[in-house]
């Protein structure tokens, strides 16, 4: 089998599972008892987030645990809706967010805030410009993904947090769900960033785990109301398993991140060569070299054929890849980044996205070149 869908998901690390085991086994008792066997419990997940907080750079109060990518958005979206609304309604994403992120919106457009969808250009991007232009003094919220899950580009986080310098009262939120081992952390944790949201099945962790970063100091309304956990912004009783697992998964991916970007850059740069001159195919991310562009994610459309054969079509020969985003490719979605860069409809609705991980090799890139011209010469003549 050759797995390029690491985007959708990744496969649990073996050691983090073995944590995951060995703490549901061992350690089960409540973090918030009082007795030791809760104590232990308490301790074990507070040295998970001291863990996470200083591969992040950043400080264990600032770490909240949570479910995964969703969840965060969707609370430090509507949690700074909820603790901001007196002094603002206007919110600025982009039109090339994961749904998590869009829907948040809409639901608030629903409650009467305003929400600016900016444009991207050709390649995917937001311009820090248009971010400048449309800040107005009702502004309470920048929402701006770092990694895009459909096409990889790399959005001007650094930039968009000069432009927020001089409104500080503006939280910025960062979906980093994308962005994990990607080398991209002084971005994610710029200077100016006040919320990050992750997910840790998209890094080798347990499905139901992720986390938030909020900076010190930058006060959202929980979503989740109950016992007090997370210091009082996300109640529910601790998933401990999870947490030591997510820890765990992201020293690993930490350790071995600049070896895997390059092997993940390699791997793209090998299929891109292959295919880019092809009539009817259409490249839509960068080459392998494209800094502009993520390691890990190689979308292209062979116009004429649908997304979804093609995806079934590798399936065919047990090589896994997506169209251009698992949440939506299941109900027949539109895909919203292609759209907003104003592809044509016919290429849109060919594309498909390979996502590569640490995992994987340069042998499985030439396995796959040799399945695509096998296919590509199947669909030729169906085009022609
Ligand atoms: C950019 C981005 N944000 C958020 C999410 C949602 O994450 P989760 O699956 O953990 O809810 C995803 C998942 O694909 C994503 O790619």
């Amino acid at each position: 089998m050759i797995y390029f869908d690491n985007s959708a998901t990744t496969k649990i690390d073996p050691s983090a599972l073995k944590s995951y085991d060995q703490v549901s086994q061992k350690i089960w008792g409540n973090p918030s008892s009082l007795h030791q066997f809760g104590e232990q419990a308490w301790h074990l997940l507070e040295q998970s987030r001291q863990q996470i907080a200083s591969l992040c750079g950043v400080k264990p109060a600032e770490i909240i645990f949570t479910s995964g990518g969703s969840e965060g958005d969707n609370w430090v979206i509507k949690g700074t809706a909820i603790a901001k609304h007196e002094f603002g309604k206007h919110i600025i994403t982009s039109s090339v967010e994961h749904g998590a992120v869009m829907n948040a919106m809409h639901q608030l457009e629903e409650l009467g805030f305003e929400v600016t969808y900016l444009p991207v250009d050709s390649k995917g991007r937001v311009s820090p410009d248009d971010v400048a232009r449309a800040i107005r003094p009702d502004t309470i919220l920048v929402s701006i993904m770092a990694v895009n899950n459909e096409i990889g580009t790399i959005q001007p986080i650094n930039e968009i947090g000069k432009v927020l310098e001089k409104y500080p009262k503006i939280h910025f939120m960062v979906d980093a769900v994308q962005a994990v081992g990607k080398q991209l952390d002084s971005m994610v944790f710029g200077p100016r960033v006040d919320f990050a949201t992750f997910s840790g099945h998209k890094f080798h962790a347990p499905r139901g785990t992720g986390f938030v970063y909020a900076r010190a100091g930058r006060k959202i309304a929980p979503l989740v109301n109950g016992g007090g956990q997370e210091r009082g912004m996300r109640s529910g009783t601790e998933n401990t398993p999870g947490d030591v697992a997510m820890a765990r998964a992201l020293r690993l991916v930490k350790d071995g991140e600049a070896a895997a970007c390059q092997q993940e850059r390699q791997i793209k740069q090998r299929i891109y060569d292959h295919i880019k001159d092809l009539p009817h195919v259409h490249v839509i991310s960068g080459d392998g070299h494209d800094q502009g562009f993520a390691p890990h994610i190689l979308t292209f459309a062979i116009a004429g054929v649908r997304g979804e054969t093609i995806v079934h079509a590798f399936e065919e020969h047990d090589i896994y890849i997506s169209t251009t985003s698992a949440c939506s490719s299941k109900k027949h979605v539109e895909a919203g980044t292609l759209a907003a860069m104003k592809v044509p409809d016919e290429i849109a609705t060919s594309a498909v996205r390979i996502s590569l991980g640490d995992q994987n090799t340069l042998a499985e890139a030439d396995e796959f070149n040799r399945v695509f011209d096998e296919l590509y010469a199947g669909f030729k003549k169906i085009i022609d």
